[in-house]
């Protein structure tokens, strides 16, 4: 369908150009300089968990169930952290690794692990010539960025509204044993804050993959950040394995980043018992214990999975009228002129913008001249190569509300600007 400035005379296109230019001439005057780049938490945000910094001083206690925290010692980790970590992803606690303060380490780690020594007893993939990993797209840049650094090929797939295209997934997975991996982002997902439904969540857990040494990276990075209701559901994977059968099939990864502090939190990995015992014998060579203090403090201030429900309210609260902010200004400014769609998420740190074929390297560099930093156009897309060259990850959560309006308002004269000129330069 053309939109409103393809549908537009010549004549009534050039006045619109002349005064979408006028109106970024006022904006560049502004020299305002926002950044709507990066999924990071506000200030208010990081604050909510500084509590957590004065429940232990040199006089706690520092012994949880028994295990030291301030020795080596538990390379699995606390034991009631493991807890806190199988509970909210609904997993046993005897299958929990919880270590370091970031998952995409552990996810690297794991990469490492097949990469280097192979998994499930199968001979390193480092000396299988080429290996591919699918990246469902738009996805996380650096998810891609870790596969990319060992030399693996990184395939696109595409997503829709409820996930991955499963038949494209299953055709690539059942066929080609060259397909070690996948990249799963499976609850609000980054950046497209869909939530896989339970169909491709039984899809992915009934796949039957050509190579024994496949797994499923199934990131839940995002599994208890709920800003708007009740939210969605995301069927447990290990229950969906269970009912298919499967074994060995899925690791899956979470932290606390967007919980307490990102980078400073704490992070884990759970996987079949028999993937557990491989990983745990890979991490043992690559560290004594993990670091326990951390975890302590995680504990004692969060306490289980009600008491972070109870946490991720607080910011709720202070995410849900940015995500508002987003949704009314695209729609006031783009909502009538049919040249861009957005999605609308329940949860996560992102909105994913799609504009018109050809617009968003433009966009994106029209918005840095008036002032205003976003995600680089493609960095979604392995090799940052988006085909269509149309999606914008918008990431609202740092900037204040003010702050973010007016990076909005930025936002939406450069997309009606690039889609006018996009408009022109069809006429020829
Ligand atoms: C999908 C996803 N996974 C992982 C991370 C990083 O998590 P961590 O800080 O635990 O490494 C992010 C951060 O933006 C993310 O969006």
């Amino acid at each position: 369908m053309p939109n409103a400035y393809q549908k537009m005379t010549d004549a009534q296109l050039d006045a619109a150009i002349a005064e979408l230019e006028r109106q970024a001439a006022d904006l560049r005057a502004l020299n305002l300089k926002l950044d709507m780049a990066r999924g990071k938490p506000s200030p208010e945000q990081t604050a909510l968990s500084k509590p957590m910094l004065d429940l232990l001083s040199a006089d706690s206690d520092l012994s949880d169930q028994g295990v030291d925290a301030d020795n080596y010692g538990a390379p699995d980790g606390l034991p009631s952290a493991r807890a806190l970590a199988a509970e909210l992803l609904g997993v046993d606690a005897a299958n929990v690794s919880v270590m370091g303060s970031s998952s995409l380490n552990i996810m690297y780690d794991c990469v490492e692990h097949g990469y280097v020594h192979g998994i499930g007893g199968e001979r390193p993939w480092c000396q299988q010539g080429e290996v591919k990993f699918l990246c469902p797209a738009p996805g996380y840049d650096r998810h891609f960025t870790v596969t990319e650094s060992f030399g693996i090929k990184n395939v696109p797939v595409p997503m829709r509204e409820d996930g991955p295209d499963m038949d494209v997934v299953r055709e690539y997975v059942e066929k080609d044993a060259t397909v070690k991996g996948i990249w799963c982002v499976p609850k609000y997902a980054n950046p497209t804050g869909i939530t896989y439904s339970d169909d491709v969540v039984r899809a992915f857990a009934a796949l039957k993959p050509a190579a024994p040494d496949f797994r499923i990276f199934w990131d839940n990075a995002y599994v208890v950040h709920t800003f708007e209701g009740e939210g969605d559901e995301l069927l447990n994977i290990f229950d969906a394995l269970a009912e298919a059968g499967a074994e060995n099939l899925v690791y899956e990864f979470a932290s606390t980043a967007k919980v307490t502090f990102p980078s400073s939190g704490m992070a884990w990995v759970t996987a079949s018992p028999a993937d557990m015992a491989e990983l745990r014998r890979a991490f043992a060579a690559m560290r004594v214990s993990p670091e326990k203090i951390s975890q302590l403090a995680h504990v004692r201030f969060l306490k289980d999975a009600a008491g972070v429900a109870e946490h991720m309210k607080r910011h709720a609260a202070l995410v849900a009228p940015r995500f508002a902010l987003v949704e009314e200004k695209l729609t006031a400014g783009l909502g009538a002129l049919d040249c861009a769609a957005w999605t609308h998420p329940k949860g996560g740190y992102f909105v994913s913008f799609e504009g018109p074929e050809g617009s968003a390297k433009a966009v994106v560099s029209l918005a840095k001249e008036l002032g205003v930093t976003l995600t680089p156009a493609g960095a979604p897309w392995p090799y940052g190569n988006d085909p269509r060259d149309t999606n914008i990850r918008i990431a609202p959560t740092y900037p204040t509300l003010d702050e973010l309006g007016q990076a909005l308002d930025v936002f939406v004269v450069a997309v009606k600007l690039v889609s006018a000129r996009l408009a022109r330069s069809e006429r020829g």
